[in-house]
């Protein structure tokens, strides 16, 4: 194959090549039918298959397609296998509606809970992300059609995204913002990675040369295309010549001469531009090798939609009023009843094949409850007391009201973040008011990301999130809120108590040039544990309708060298008397150490299905990187001899068993010590230890003979030893 690729690319004109690094359409690669190169067709992702009928239109309704659960719903299932039948499903759509690439998922970190793409993304913790991005893209491509993992790197906010440059130090960008891209390319290889709008630390992604050849390239050993955004490209020589293969969409005229006339005037390398041709080239008969055209089982996909949505809604409250009973009148009160609030808007937007509506699911199968409906609140976000006087009204007579509160789209959606947590101000009102009406109230929420629930969550005995649910997420509501099934989704983010709590709250979303990542590494949960701050609903936390009970943790070994690895090991029984599924989340926690570390950290969760008594015993595995830390001075990760907690907890915030594990560290560390180190860095160091080490304990000896241990009686009145250790060596010197 490589030799008719280069027999191919030796065939090719500058003009052809040039032409071919460019889209042909909004949604297609340049054809070059001479040489037999076909087109290539992509479409979005990331939930569903966003197949436009016109190839050139931008946005159109697109061809009917399943609208599975956003990512904020399916991250919450913390189950790969799932995500990878998901994948199956996209690819087997793709397939028959004629698509080569799938542009998703998207890995970006929720960094702010403002960020109005959050309900496409996955999770404010990178290996959470990770995992389910790499299993989804296995799903995707197990089906011969290739993915696009986006957007690379650092675009975690919608307010200026085309222009701002994040600011990010180079620790929270290796720990926090690229480890779900990272584990996703080793692990599933994705066709493509697709760039993002913004700029990182001043520079454009897509002219990041950094980020996209040292980093994803020859780093992580991405053998794919590099896409830019959709009209992300400002510089194409540039961009090139920093590792985007091509520019989409097309066609860019202006960009195709420009680099041409670099290649001529000796500006850019010809043989860099045959790399990117033949990269695409690749994926391009790749995908050909995938015959498209049929159909696909829209019912079956349905239902798969429905088992996500089922198990990605999180029970985020319940004092004992769910499951109904299916023999109570119920008040069904608010237009997502009705007009169900599946998806969010933008790219990612959906033709679904089919809508479950839930009040016609609650019609159709508790059909024996009496029913009564009220709108509740208006569609525009204004205030209207009447619309909460009917809710009130049917509330009173009904014997249990469920609320179906949608986050509305002008409050959510790609291309502007959210200005607050809060849903409007008429919703607030109806679920108080109603909540006091009817003390059998449960609240169902329908938003892609955290709403605040501080005025009212004390006076309803229960919540469920259902996100944004996919297009069979009706019927997954009613299955949850009657029992037919347990939930068991867990909150892949922090739902904080207020707005001014979440870590980026004085850095967001900076001004229309630069946005400040002060936070660093300390975002999500991270950020609340470390400050220790309370909040509404930690990460991870999610209830069932039955009860479960964590025992016999144990490891494989108490010491161990990083290299090694580690697997624990806990035993989980169901305690409660109905089936139920649990997320068993291990989480890490390092003792000491040279620089700043989190509280926890999340590094690996398993599910797992048990009958009322049933006990089974849940492993995992734990390898190096998963005791390391990105160390900017080195500029590498590494890990340090000591002690480890091993966290077994239901939530971040619900820890049932702790061992302790003492590491051993083979990581060699380059000696970078000068004349500006400390003399502290130095006696830290074997190798300056061994060189400072004896003048050191002959100054110190010299000290104590003067002062004995007292530091009063030093000439100073202080530890003069101590003042040492944080000077730089040249100080030293030069203070004698
Ligand atoms: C979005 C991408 C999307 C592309 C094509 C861009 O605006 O950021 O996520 O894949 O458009 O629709």
């Amino acid at each position: 194959m490589e030799e008719d690729l280069n027999a191919i690319l030796s065939e090719m004109t500058l003009e052809e090549k040039a032409a071919f690094c460019t889209g042909a359409t909004a949604w297609s690669s340049t054809a070059v039918e001479r040489l037999g190169i076909p087109e290539m067709i992509v479409a979005d992702g990331p939930h569903g298959v966003r197949r436009m009928r016109d190839i050139h239109a931008v946005s159109q309704q697109s061809l009917p397609a399943t609208c599975f659960p956003t990512a904020s719903c399916s991250a919450s299932t913390w189950d790969v296998d799932l995500l990878r039948q998901m994948g199956e499903a996209l690819g087997e759509e793709c397939i028959a509606l004629d698509v080569d690439v799938l542009l998703g998922p998207g890995v970006n970190m929720k960094r702010s809970p403002l960020g109005g793409r959050n309900f496409e993304y996955f999770s404010e913790d990178p290996y959470l992300a990770g995992e389910l991005a790499a299993s989804f893209i296995n799903g995707v491509q197990s089906r011969g059609v290739g993915t696009s993992l986006k957007h690379y790197a650092a675009n975690n906010q919608e307010s200026y995204r085309t222009r701002i440059s994040v600011e990010v130090d180079e620790r929270a960008l290796r720990e926090i913002y690229l480890p779900a891209f990272e584990k996703a390319v080793k692990q599933a290889r994705p066709w493509t990675v697709m760039g993002s709008y913004n700029k990182v630390n001043g520079m454009f992604t897509s002219e990041h040369r950094p980020l996209l050849t040292e980093i994803l390239r020859e780093e992580w050993g991405f053998e794919g295309v590099i896409v830019s955004d959709w009209s992300a490209v400002h510089d194409r020589v540039a961009s090139l010549k920093a590792g985007l293969d091509w520019e989409m969409p097309g066609p860019q005229d202006r960009h195709v001469k420009a680099l041409v006339e670099a290649v001529r005037s000796g500006e850019l390398d010809e043989a860099t531009l045959d790399e990117a041709v033949r990269r695409l080239l690749r994926v391009v008969f790749k995908a050909k090798e995938t015959p498209k055209g049929g159909s696909f089982d829209g019912d079956a996909h349905h239902e798969l939609a429905r088992k996500i949505a089922a198990e990605g809604m999180v029970l985020l409250k319940n004092n004992g009023l769910l499951p109904l009973k299916e023999k109570q009148t119920l008040a069904v009160i608010g237009r997502a009843a009705k007009s169900a609030h599946f998806q969010g808007g933008g790219s990612s937007h959906i033709n679904a094949t089919k809508v479950t509506v839930p009040f016609e699911e609650l019609q159709s199968r508790v059909a024996h409850a009496g029913l009564t409906y009220a709108e509740g609140y208006p569609e525009d976000g204004s205030y209207r007391q009447e619309l909460i006087d009917q809710a009130v009204e049917i509330a009173r007579s009904a014997e249990v009201a469920i609320l179906f509160i949608a986050l509305p789209a002008f409050k959510e959606s790609e291309g502007y973040d959210r200005q607050d947590l809060d849903l409007t101000q008429q919703q607030s009102a109806l679920i108080q008011a109603v909540a006091k009406a009817q003390p059998k109230t449960v609240v169902v929420l329908n938003n892609g990301a955290p709403v605040g629930m501080r005025e009212w969550l004390d006076a309803v005995p229960a919540v469920l999130e259902g996100w944004m649910m996919g297009q069979a997420g009706g019927a997954a509501l009613i299955d949850i809120l009657f029992g037919r099934v347990a939930p068991c989704g867990k909150l892949p983010e922090t739902f904080p108590l207020k707005l001014s709590d979440t870590p980026a709250y004085i850095n967001w979303p900076g001004d229309a040039e630069k946005v400040s990542y002060g936070e660093g590494i300390f975002i999500g949960y991270r950020y609340y544990e470390k400050k220790q701050m309370p909040v509404l609903f930690p990460f991870g936390h999610g209830l069932s309708y039955t009860t479960f009970e964590y025992s016999n943790a144990s490891v494989s070994a108490k010491a161990f060298k990083d290299i090694e690895g580690l697997t624990v090991s806990v035993d989980v029984t169901n305690t409660g008397s109905r089936p139920g599924k649990e997320v068993v989340q291990l989480y890490v926690h390092d003792r000491a150490s040279e620089l700043m570390r989190p509280e926890k950290e999340l590094k690996g969760f398993a599910k797992v299905e048990l009958q009322p008594g049933e006990t089974r015993t849940v492993s995992i595995g734990l390898d190096s990187r998963a005791f390391a830390y990105y160390h900017p001075r080195y500029r590498q990760w590494i890990t340090e001899d000591g002690d480890f907690d091993l966290l077994i907890g239901a939530s971040s915030a619900d820890i049932r068993c702790r061992l302790t594990v003492t590491l051993e560290s083979t990581v060699t560390l380059p000696c970078l010590l000068n004349v500006e180190s400390t003399v502290g860095d130095w006696l830290a160091d074997p190798r300056g230890r061994a060189v400072l080490g004896p003048h050191y304990e002959k100054l110190e000896a010299e000290s104590r003979k003067v002062s004995g241990d007292s530091h009063e009686e030093s000439a100073l009145g202080m530890d003069i030893m101590d003042m040492f250790k944080g000077m730089p060596l040249v100080s030293v010197v030069l203070f004698q």
